[in-house]
């Protein structure tokens, strides 16, 4: 299934711009990715007769309300992909009241973000100084962001020649004289991948960021014990995410670690990040324990052949099936669905 907006996108940005947006590690950039291949086993088992006298999408997360239970996730060099870079994607999200997160690689100056959308969120790499990354959590406060992702999965590059399409973003942001949200000079901050950070570094962030009131998601947690671990940190969520399998092929299945996560004994919201790719998915998404899920490359698709328009009208067709979808499942809230809801053609009958 090609993604909406995918034809023209491809066209508008060539070789080798698709491959770096679309592209994996040993695979061809067209078809569906493993994240979207084990979605894809589950299927949805509806409630009939159920009584049900509405249905509501709203959801609150980490103080913040939002439309639906739906993100737009973070995604390096804005302005690679755009003139007017991420600006255009806030602005559907305000539109669409849906959170933002953006990444520290972003070349449009963070504050002009957040006076477009006031709920966006940044995501930092766990790596290098913390002293650095509480002055980015700092910015941060300063321009009203309330929610941080960091990421603790591949935060950088150990050996070289594993980006997507062998593109470096870094390399062509630094040609182009341009600066990020987490770089003085212009490019990306290079980031030492030793000392990795440790469990106690990841709970210094953690502290400072709530010293400003900021809330920390843990994105890339694949393990009970690594969700244990950040929890036992502070962090307030936990994004189970493989990254999109942009770095290996070879990691757990976002999906299948969710489903083996459970609800994180209620301790803290779960969201889900890769393969997610319609409606459909937030709902599967739901059903595993998730309280939000996360789409990257549908958004960053129609931000590069349609702008704005784009973007939002995808999220207006995934908001209306999420929608009609809980309906016809039985429930009044996507949040009220869960595990008896999915069947997986994996499992034995
Ligand atoms: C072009 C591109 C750039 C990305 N840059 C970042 C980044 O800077 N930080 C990050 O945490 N994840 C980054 N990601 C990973 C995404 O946030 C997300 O985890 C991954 O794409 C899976 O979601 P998807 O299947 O919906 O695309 C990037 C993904 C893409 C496609």
């Amino acid at each position: 299934m090609m993604l909406p907006f995918e034809q023209s996108a491809r066209e508008k940005l060539g070789d080798p711009l698709v491959k770096y947006l679309l592209g994996r590690q040993g695979e061809q950039d067209a078809g569906p990715d493993g994240n979207q291949k084990a979605l894809e086993q589950y299927r949805l088992v509806p409630r009939v007769l159920t009584g049900a006298t509405g249905i509501s999408m709203e959801t609150t997360l980490l103080g913040q309300s939002f439309a639906a239970p739906l993100a737009v996730g973070a995604f390096a060099g804005d302005r690679i992909f755009h003139t007017d870079g991420i600006l255009p994607l806030a602005d559907a999200c305000a539109k669409a009241r849906l959170p933002l997160i953006v990444s520290e690689e972003t070349v449009t100056p963070l504050l002009e973000i957040t006076k477009v959308w006031s709920q966006s969120w940044l995501q930092l790499r766990a790596a290098g100084p913390v002293r650095r990354t509480f002055d980015l959590i700092d910015l941060a406060a300063r321009c009203g962001v309330t929610v941080v992702v960091v990421t603790v999965l591949a935060p950088t590059h150990p050996r070289p020649g594993l980006q997507p399409g062998g593109y470096s973003v870094a390399a062509e942001i630094k040609a182009r004289g341009w600066t990020t949200i987490g770089s003085d000079e212009p490019g990306v901050m290079a980031l030492p991948s030793f000392p990795q950070w440790s469990c106690e570094d990841f709970a210094s962030v953690v502290a400072h960021a709530k010293r400003s009131g900021i809330d920390v998601v843990a994105k890339g947690i694949l393990s009970k014990s690594d969700a244990h671990r950040v929890l036992e940190a502070g962090c307030s969520a936990i994004m189970v995410s493989n990254i999109g399998l942009r770095q290996t092929d070879e990691w757990i299945r976002s999906s299948d670690a969710l489903h083996g996560m459970g609800r994180q004994a209620g301790r803290a919201p779960l969201l889900l990040d890769g393969g997610v790719r319609r409606g459909t998915d937030v709902i599967k998404a739901l059903c595993l324990g998730a309280s939000m899920a996360v789409a990257v490359r549908p958004f960053v698709t129609a931000l590069v052949a349609a702008g704005q328009s784009g973007a939002g009208e995808v999220m207006q067709a995934w908001l209306d099936e999420i929608a009609a979808v809980s309906a016809w499942m039985g429930v009044e809230r996507p949040q009220d669905l869960d595990r008896s809801h999915l069947y997986c053609e994996r499992d034995p009958r």
